[in-house]
């Protein structure tokens, strides 16, 4: 698929992978397989062993390496094959490789690089939360579109009145002056107060103030038909350990009433990445989704796994 190119993307929540645990997944167009050694780093590599193509998920963890259920080879974060157990006294070929991708773990998301460029020591670019609390509670919703679709929806105020007319959309002004404005990879919009502006951290985590609360959204591609949310709210309001779960499981529940209003009406819209110009006729409200559009497609590029090393150099195994 088409991803904004040297990013980084949301993928996983942290809590899914647990010390000494691997998972497959299937994010941004490719079968993957992450795992987390003892010492709590994490792996990320295409689901798939280069020896006889086995998949990877599922197969132990050992020194914070990825163990191939079939035959045993083991895998280092780096994608180097570090033990073929048939043959202990044996070279082993540099082509015994797995499609390894950076992936980074930061503020309870793992994240995984787009490149070509190589992957930058620098932070993922976030949000300052300074003081605002996330009790740890999210959780995350599967939406069968194109991921660009989800976030268009989240920049979207006119649908608002509408779609959530019995909502949050219930003091939405249908005609409102939307305001948009563009820093670098950040889009923000707003409707009368700008204070209350939705941001969008580009290509993929966004957030939107009410009162004493921020809600969270990080958009995760899966394929290009498929996209995950994880959802999330920072707040000031409740501190209390115990209580603060007890609050974020409530507006969890929250969260979830509402996107599942969004959620059927996107879901019939094409599944499809969206451009300048798909054959859609947008109007002034639009102006945050032309926003990004545009931002999208001077940034977007194909994106592939890295490559493995050239088969031939086996010959010699
Ligand atoms: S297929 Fe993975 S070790 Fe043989
Ligand atoms: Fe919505």
């Amino acid at each position: 698929m088409e991803l904004v190119a040297n990013r980084w993307y949301p993928v996983l929540a942290s809590a899914e992978l647990r010390p000494g645990a691997s998972l497959g997944a299937r994010r941004l167009g490719h079968d993957l397989v992450f795992w987390r050694g003892d010492d709590g780093a994490i792996g990320a590599a295409a689901d798939q062993c280069p020896h006889r193509r086995a998949k990877l998920s599922g197969g132990r963890v050992l020194d914070g390496c990825i163990e191939c259920p079939f035959h045993g080879f083991r895998y280092d974060r780096a994608g180097a094959c570090v033990a073929i157990p048939a043959h202990p006294d044996r070279p082993i070929p540099g082509s015994m490789a797995l499609r390894a991708l950076p992936c980074r773990e930061e503020h309870d998301l793992v994240w995984l690089w787009t490149g070509p460029d190589p992957a930058p020591d620098d932070p993922v670019p976030f949000f300052d939360f300074t003081g605002w609390h996330w009790a740890g509670t999210d959780f995350h919703e599967d939406v069968a579109t194109h991921y660009t679709r989800a976030v268009e929806n989240q920049l979207d105020y006119a649908h608002l009145p509408f779609v959530h007319r019995n909502t949050i959309g219930r003091f939405a002004t249908v005609d409102a002056e939307v305001h948009t404005e563009v820093d670098g990879d950040r889009i923000a919009f707003w409707a009368g107060d700008p204070d209350a502006r939705i941001e969008l951290v580009g290509p993929a985590i966004w957030r939107n103030r009410t009162g004493s609360m921020y809600q969270f959204l990080a958009f995760v591609p899966i394929d290009d038909t498929h996209m995950r949310y994880y959802v999330r709210t920072y707040q000031r309001a409740v501190r209390i350990p115990g209580l603060d779960r007890v609050f974020g499981r409530m507006l969890a529940f929250a969260n979830r009433i509402v996107l599942g209003q969004d959620t059927p009406v996107v879901e019939t819209q094409p599944a499809e990445e969206t451009r300048l110009r798909m054959g859609e006729v947008l109007v002034p409200s639009d102006a945050p989704i032309i926003a990004y559009r545009r931002w999208r497609e001077a940034h977007r590029a194909p994106f592939a796994l890295p490559e493995p090393p050239d088969p031939h150099a086996m010959s010699g195994a």
